[in-house]
């Protein structure tokens, strides 16, 4: 199985390559990374935690398995904060400023495009996987100073286990 990546892995702060196409190669490693995702109990991953540059996002928020292949968030209305976790960030939560609801657009499996209308918590986790295939994650939303302060407990925790 594809171990997650953790940072400060390079490969988390790279972006990712759209795809032309949805090819069986594509669904292999979306297949490998819902096999990861729900191994670590994550409800969201993107495609370079297992250190592949596409734009491939999978979520499972209990209610089934999606896949989008190219996501985009054409749309953001409102503002909330919420304490996120990230599985590349073990041991750390961050509050992170995110749309309330959102317009996503993507394609499925089968290269079809996928318009989904999300608010609160749904859309929020599609935010966090979109931002990873740019190569942002949670700890970047904070301030230099905030950050360095948890990235240094962080390596420690995860030296001492
Ligand atoms: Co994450």
């Amino acid at each position: 199985m594809d171990e997650i990546r953790i940072y400060p892995d390079p490969i988390l702060r790279k972006k990712a390559l759209p795809l032309k196409n949805v090819d069986g190669q594509v669904k292999e490693i979306a297949d490998r990374m819902a096999e990861s995702m729900h191994a670590n109990k994550g409800i969201g991953l993107a495609a370079p935690q297992i250190g592949v540059l596409s734009q491939i996002i999978v979520v499972d928020l209990g209610e089934g398995l999606r896949i989008l292949i190219n996501p985009e968030m054409v749309e953001g209305e409102g503002e909330s904060v919420l304490e996120e976790g990230c599985l590349s960030l073990p041991n750390i939560e961050v509050p992170v400023k995110r749309k309330d609801s959102v317009f996503i657009r993507g394609w499925d499996l089968d290269g079809k495009e996928v318009n989904l209308e999300l608010v609160g918590f749904p859309g929020r986790v599609y935010q966090h996987e979109i931002d990873h295939l740019n190569g942002i994650l949670i700890i970047h939303h904070i301030s230099r100073l905030k950050r360095e302060l948890l990235l240094k407990k962080m390596l420690k925790k995860l030296k001492d286990s």
